[in-house]
């Protein structure tokens, strides 16, 4: 068995945050705030009007720098000019919120102020969160330029989101929430900005499933489904086009990811074998229900009807059947929580259910497996190669799954 390096260590960590003139502008307090506790250096640069709607003190109070504006620009203070300087320093440029001006600036290459200089002075990927009214955002002028724009591979855009805007409207134009755009930014900080998974189909499963007994009382797990959100989030990031088959989940699914919800196991058997023939990848991380009881009441049982000794029956298999049907060319990964040795028993599973790649994760280690943010794993193939993944987020995990798929592929 051949060890792999983790890529852990290869961290991009620099980010620019560059704050346009919308009302949304508050909310990026959160995303530097965000961004800050979880390890990243981030510097903002604000524009004249975004300091209409904040201070640079705030956000240079929440980032712990400086926070440049124009005035910056102009002093004859700096050794070497300011705009080359953030934008050799960063590692990820995010404009949040995206005005119509800054775009249509941005579009047409031009350079009249700190934020759109430092633009054209830097080589890394820019992440857009555009904000604005929906007629605004509507304009042709206003989709084209966006159009055009993304056709440069370094943008990345992320949606706008329909809801309540502060102009009382309904409408589309809504910027990205804070969660969503700081999710972004790690996949990004993670890939570089590389699109892999383009044109790839990835199915995944997710979450516990139940097995009724009445229409109150269920045989399921802890499973939140996390590790599944993460992963489906991480190969949209990538370019993916990702269907997320899912148990009872408590989360918001992302935009542009196709979810199904189902509730027992025959029915996310029933969705992954439709599904199967369509995806190049299948990810089997549900935590599956290994039983169901052998009776189902359609009536609540009143307590002294409740059976002493729950007679059970299995459920199916899916990612055994999944390993029957699947081609050649589709890859199959499986999951494998589970307490004390995680090794032997995943090896076991990657050879008896016939599986491609498996993710054996500890259950009982602090902050790691059901429910939580993070996790720990290791990752074993058919072919003998072995990864070992130290403690980090589920979202990191993800990527890092990818690029060990992605690596076998080469
Ligand atoms: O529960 P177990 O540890 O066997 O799960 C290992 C893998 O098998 C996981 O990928 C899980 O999603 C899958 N599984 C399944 N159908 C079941 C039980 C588990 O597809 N009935």
């Amino acid at each position: 068995m051949s060890n792999l390096q983790s890529s852990s260590e290869i961290r991009n960590n620099r980010v620019l945050v560059c704050v346009g003139g919308g009302i949304a502008a508050y909310k990026v307090c959160e995303v530097v705030s965000t961004l800050f506790k979880s390890g990243v250096e981030v510097k903002v640069i604000l524009t004249r009007s975004a300091q209409e709607f904040i201070t640079p003190l705030t956000l240079a109070t929440l980032s712990r720098h400086p926070a440049y504006t124009d005035n910056d620009f102009w002093q004859p203070t700096h050794s070497r000019p300011l705009h080359i300087e953030l934008g050799e320093w960063a590692d990820l440029i995010v404009i949040a919120p995206l005005t119509a001006n800054t775009l249509a600036k941005l579009t047409y290459g031009m350079a009249d102020n700190l934020l759109t200089n430092t633009v054209l002075a830097s080589t890394c990927p820019v992440l857009l969160a555009p904000a604005m009214n929906t007629d605004m955002w509507e304009q042709l002028t206003v989709q084209r330029n966006w159009q055009q724009l993304l056709i440069d591979s370094r943008y990345h855009g992320m949606s706008t989101a329909s809801g309540l805007l502060a102009c009382d409207r309904v409408g589309a134009g809504r910027m990205a929430e804070p969660p969503e755009i700081v999710t972004r930014v790690h996949s990004l900080l993670h890939t570089g900005g590389k699109r892999d998974l383009v044109g790839k189909r990835i199915l995944i499963s997710t979450g516990g499933t139940r097995e009724y007994l009445d229409p109150v009382r269920f045989i399921g797990n802890p499973s939140t489904g996390k590790m599944g959100l993460a992963l489906a989030q991480a190969a949209l990031h990538r370019g993916a086009n990702v269907t997320l088959v899912h148990g009872v989940a408590s989360w918001d699914v992302p935009l542009g990811v196709q979810a199904i919800p189902v509730i027992s196991a025959e029915e996310m058997q029933q969705v992954m074998l439709e599904y199967l023939p369509n995806a190049d990848v299948i990810i089997m991380s549900a935590a599956v229900a290994d039983v169901k009881p052998k009776d189902y009441s359609s009536e609540k049982l009143p307590k002294r009807s409740l059976p002493q000794a729950l007679p059970l029956e299995p459920v199916p298999d899916i990612v055994a059947q999944l390993a029957q049907l699947k081609q050649a060319h589709q890859l199959l990964i499986g999951f494998a929580a589970q307490t004390g040795d995680i090794i032997t028993p995943a090896k076991e599973k990657l050879q008896s259910k016939k599986l491609d790649v498996i993710v054996a994760n500890p259950i009982d280690q602090p902050d790691s497996g059901f429910g939580s943010n993070n996790n720990q794993a290791i990752f074993l193939d058919g072919q003998g190669h072995k990864l070992e993944i130290a403690h980090c987020s589920k979202l990191e995990m993800a990527h890092h799954l990818f690029d060990f798929v992605m690596s076998r592929d080469a």
